[in-house]
C-alpha cells in the first residue's frame, strides 16, 4: 500500500486538516507522557537549509511518542555527493518510519515522495511550508476559533509561507489578501488556484483594512541572502507597524513563522506588542506536528 504523504497542505482534504489541528489542541493539553503510540519508530530528518523550531519540533515530539529522530545534513550523508535521490529515498525508507524533509527545491520532496515506502513530510521547501501552517491555524483557533470566513492578510514576500496560506484559505475557506512589491507577488500556479479567496494588492493598508490576522516573514528567504540590499528597497513599504495594525481590525492577530527581523518586515512594537502570537505559533509548531505524525504514522 502506499504511503500518506505530507509534501503539501494540499495533501490532506479539509475534514483532515481540521482534524489535525482539533487532536493538536488535545494534545498540547493532555499532560504526562504514557501515549507512546510511535515507541521504537524512527523519523529520518533531512536538512538542506538551517532551522531552529522545525528540526526542535519533530525531534521533541518524537520522542514524547516513544520514538527517536536522525537528524541528517547532506554534508554527511551521501546526498551532499550527488547519489540519486530516487536511491536515496528508496534506502532510507527500507529502515526508517518516516522522512521529514527541508530542501532547497521543492522537486526534491516530491521525489522522495514518488519512491518512499514510508510517509514523507515536508519541512519547508522554495515553494510551501505546510508544516509552519498547521501550527499557524491551531493557533487561530485557539485564540479565535473558526478560521472560516475571517479574513487574513498577508503582507511581503509572495514566497514559500504565502503559497501555503493559500492553500489554507482553500481548505479552511477564509479569504486572503496578499499586499506585495511588483515582482515578487506568489506564483501564478498558486495564486490562481483559489482565485475565489485571494485578492492581490499593491497598497499595505489597503489589503489590512477589515482583517482579523495579519501575517508577514522575512523579506529575503534562506538561500536570498545576496538579493537582501535590492529587497530591502522593493520592500520598503510593505513593513507591518501601527499603521497596518491600526488598518486591521481591532482584535486582529498578528503572526510571523520566525526567524523575524525587527525594525525590517515589522516594528518592534507590533511583533512584542499585545496582538502578536508568534510565541504560541512557534510553539504550536510541536503540538501540531505531534497530530500530523499520528495522522501518518500510527
Ligand atoms: N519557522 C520555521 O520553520 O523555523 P525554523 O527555520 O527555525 O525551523
Ligand atoms: N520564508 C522563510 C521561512 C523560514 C522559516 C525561508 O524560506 O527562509
Amino acid at each position: 500500500m502506499k504511503p500518506r504523504h505530507f509534501t503539501s497542505l494540499l495533501d490532506l482534504s479539509s475534514e483532515e486538516l481540521r482534524q489535525i489541528l482539533n487532536r493538536a489542541i488535545e494534545l498540547k493539553n493532555t499532560k504526562g507522557r504514557e501515549y507512546q503510540p510511535l515507541k521504537g519508530q524512527v523519523l529520518a530528518m533531512v536538512f538542506e537549509k538551517s532551522s531552529t523550531r522545525t528540526r526542535i519540533s519533530f525531534e521533541t515530539g518524537m520522542v514524547h511518542f516513544g520514538g527517536s529522530a536522525l537528524f541528517l545534513s547532506p554534508r554527511d550523508t551521501q546526498l551532499g555527493r550527488g547519489e540519486p535521490l530516487q536511491d536515496s529515498a528508496k534506502v532510507i525508507s527500507s529502515m526508517v518510519d518516516g522522512i521529514m524533509l527541508r530542501t532547497d527545491r521543492h522537486e526534491t520532496v516530491t521525489t522522495f515522495a514518488q519512491h518512499s515506502s514510508v510517509p514523507v513530510i515536508n519541512g519547508l521547501t522554495d515553494l510551501e511550508h505546510p508544516c509552519q501552517l498547521l501550527a499557524d491555524m491551531q493557533t487561530y483557533l485557539e485564540f479565535r476559533g473558526d478560521i472560516k470566513g475571517k479574513t487574513v492578510t498577508w503582507i511581503g514576500d509572495g514566497n514559500n509561507m504565502c503559497h501555503s496560506y493559500i492553500h489554507a484559505a482553500q481548505l479552511l475557506d477564509f479569504k486572503l489578501n496578499i499586499a506585495s512589491p511588483i515582482g515578487y507577488h506568489p506564483l501564478p500556479a498558486y495564486a490562481d488556484l483559489a482565485k475565489d479567496r485571494v485578492t492581490l494588492f499593491s497598497n499595505a493598508i489597503e489589503a489590512a483594512k477589515d482583517s482579523d490576522l495579519i501575517v508577514t516573514d522575512v523579506w529575503a528567504s534562506m538561500g536570498q541572502e545576496e538579493e537582501q540590499k535590492l529587497r530591502e528597497v522593493a520592500f520598503k513599504d510593505y513593513q507591518i507597524n501601527e499603521t497596518i495594525m491600526k488598518a486591521a481590525n481591532a482584535d486582529a492577530l498578528f503572526m510571523h513563522c520566525l526567524p523575524a527581523h525587527r525594525g525590517e518586515e515589522v516594528t518592534a512594537d507590533v511583533i512584542d506588542g499585545p496582538q502578536s502570537v508568534i510565541f504560541p505559533e512557534a510553539e504550536n509548531r510541536l503540538h501540531a506536528q505531534k497530530a500530523l505524525l499520528e495522522f501518518l504514522l500510527v
